[in-house]
């Protein structure tokens, strides 16, 4: 293969959302800065001989980070319910080009299963959980699939209990700290219509915990996002 027939293989596919390396000094042209993701969420450098789980995980840049870190096993899922071509997507590219191993199935979160799919150790779920109708569903699903002791990555969006605006920024206080989850039936969030919930960070919390995780770690918030790690009961 040719750095023309790399080029032409990345270009057949109009958005992308991760900047993936694949070869030939090409990086696919996403708008996604995740090498600085990975830094937020303080995914281990070394994940030699672990079992990965990538849930919703659209272009795969962090499936391929994981193998690249030595994962033995890495298990990549979407259903692409998002905006996304179902009929192309990235990761079926990026994965020939790099003649990754990562496994690629398209499914819903809501169909993991321990019987079938086994325990993971690192599992990660980055910017899903406001897309979906169902969010403890979700982390139940995750959880079942978690190994006792396993950690869980999650970004997620999530809002301020009260929002003040001064000077164009948002500045939100929480009182109260009852949990609160929003709801977005129409496209009322970014108007994008498959944008569905928004928990405050104590629902968060206690979607983790009712679902089976503990030692949850608020890793930091960046504007309207949360990087928790959490670790499976
Ligand atoms: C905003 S993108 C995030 C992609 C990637 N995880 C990241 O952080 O860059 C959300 C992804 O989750 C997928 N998704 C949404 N609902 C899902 C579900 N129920 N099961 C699996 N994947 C889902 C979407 O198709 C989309 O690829």
């Amino acid at each position: 293969m040719s750095r023309a027939d790399v080029q032409e293989a990345v270009a057949e596919l109009a958005v992308w959302r991760h900047r993936i390396d694949v070869g030939y000094g090409v990086v696919t042209p996403g708008n996604e800065d995740c090498e600085a993701e990975v830094h937020k969420l303080a995914l281990p450098v070394d994940l030699t001989g672990r079992r990965v789980l990538d849930v919703g995980c659209s272009d795969g840049f962090y499936s391929f980070t994981c193998e690249e870190r030595g994962a033995h096993d890495v298990l990549a899922v979407d259903d692409f319910s998002s905006l996304m071509n179902p009929e192309r997507n990235g990761f079926a590219i990026a994965a020939e080009l790099r003649g990754s191993n990562v496994r690629f199935q398209h499914r819903s979160v809501y169909d993991l299963d321990p019987d079938i799919d086994g325990l993971f150790d690192v599992v990660l779920f980055l910017n899903v959980l406001y897309h979906l109708k169902h969010p403890l569903l979700a982390l139940e699903k995750l959880a079942s699939v978690t190994s006792p002791g396993g950690e869980l990555y999650l970004k997620t969006y999530f809002r301020r209990d009260l929002r003040v605006w001064w000077r164009g920024r948002a500045f939100g206080f929480d009182w109260t700290r009852r949990p609160k989850l929003w709801f977005f039936p129409g496209d009322e969030l970014a108007h994008d219509p498959t944008n569905w919930c928004a928990p405050n960070l104590t629902c968060l919390d206690a979607m983790l915990v009712t679902a089976g995780y503990r030692r949850l770690e608020h890793l930091r918030t960046a504007g309207d996002r949360v990087y928790v790690r959490a670790t499976r009961s």
